[in-house]
């Protein structure tokens, strides 16, 4: 009988044999494929930012945010984003990949029927994985698809005693793509389902002020009704509480420690280092202003160039038909002449 390292090792000799064996490279080269869009992780301003709060704080959170590692900057952090993104409460962790697992595990159990587009990042899936919910793929932005799945379990006996979940991205950094907004909530509102929308890539690029894909296909109504979502929850106390924990103030110390293990529980320095983000928000509001009126400026000089071009094209359309008629005369005037006219 193998050994459990040898196990292993088969394993990823099988990987290797298909040619699916993954390493990680050091990069070189221009940038086509990292998800700073913005530059912000070369940004200086950001960069003397993090320094600057480095020195007056500690390097790492010390502790999990439930033991003694939260600070009050996190709470401001999380007001101004919720302002900025216009949403009830924020709550901040280190990665999205936190994120994604923390959330959906808290609101999601073995009675949950969970629908994900196919291409959904692994961190949604893990997400999934971990609550322990029932998981359905729908065909990647498929809304044909995803409606029919929701009509075939709505005819399954213990329907009613479901709740469902339907999660997307709303950028693929992949594809570039985006699934329809509104035809999602249309649906999430016909089955009366819960809507998460991962706005990974979305959020600083797409949308006024860069305030992500929402704000870019939805009408501000719209908007509100994501969050309206989690009412389903609130017959049971349990689950009330859930919602408290997504809807109101994010430390609900007793709920978190129920249940939100991966949201409070770390002790990662990266809180510590998106918290330099809090004071950057303004700076990241007023970078996509200026990106915005460099952008104008740029297109209003291609305007200007265009009109150039436009009016020499024009001046040379002219000539053209001058110089066409002054062959035409002169071949006429040679014409009459060879002809001794
Ligand atoms: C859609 C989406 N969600 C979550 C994550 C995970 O984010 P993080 O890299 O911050 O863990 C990624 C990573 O690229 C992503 O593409």
């Amino acid at each position: 009988m193998n050994t459990h390292w040898e196990d292993l090792q088969n394993q990823i000799d099988i990987i290797k044999k298909k040619s699916l064996y993954r390493k990680c490279v050091e990069t070189s080269g221009i940038d086509f494929c990292s998800n700073d869009y913005l530059g912000l992780a070369s940004n200086d301003e950001l960069k003397e930012e993090f320094i600057k709060n480095a020195r007056l704080h500690t390097t790492g959170s010390t502790a999990s945010r439930l033991v003694k590692g939260h600070r009050k900057e996190m709470t401001t952090f999380e007001q101004n984003f919720s302002e900025f993104v216009g949403t009830e409460a924020s709550l901040i962790v280190s990665t999205g990949y936190v994120a994604n697992m923390g959330l959906i595990d808290t609101i999601a159990d073995s009675q949950t029927i969970i629908f994900t587009d196919r291409l959904n990042h692994a961190s949604i899936l893990d997400g999934i994985r971990i609550s322990g919910g029932i998981k359905k793929y729908y065909h990647h932005l498929d809304m044909d698809h995803l409606e029919f799945l929701l009509e075939s379990i709505s005819l399954e006996p213990n329907y009613s005693k479901k709740k469902k979940i339907i999660v997307s991205e709303t950028l693929f950094s992949m594809d570039g793509d985006s699934p329809d907004l509104k035809r999602l909530m249309k649906i999430k509102r016909r089955f009366d389902c819960t809507l998460i929308l991962d706005e990974a890539h979305a959020l600083g690029v797409f949308g006024d002020s860069g305030r992500g894909m929402c704000f870019e296909q939805l009408e501000s109504e719209e908007i509100k009704n994501i969050e309206e979502s989690t009412k389903i929850y609130e017959r049971e106390d349990k689950i009330r509480k859930e919602k408290e924990f997504i809807n109101k103030r994010s430390v609900e110390l007793s709920i978190l420690d129920e249940k939100a293990n991966s949201l409070v529980k770390e002790s990662s320095s990266m809180i510590e280092t998106n918290l330099k983000l809090r004071e950057s928000l303004d700076s990241l509001k007023s970078r996509l202003n200026s990106r915005e009126s460099e952008l104008n400026t740029l297109s209003l000089s291609l305007d200007n160039q265009r009109k150039d071009i436009d009016a020499k094209l024009e001046a040379l359309k002219y000539q053209e038909l001058r110089i066409n008629k002054i062959i035409k005369e002169r071949s006429i005037d040679e014409l009459l002449k060879v002809n001794n006219v």
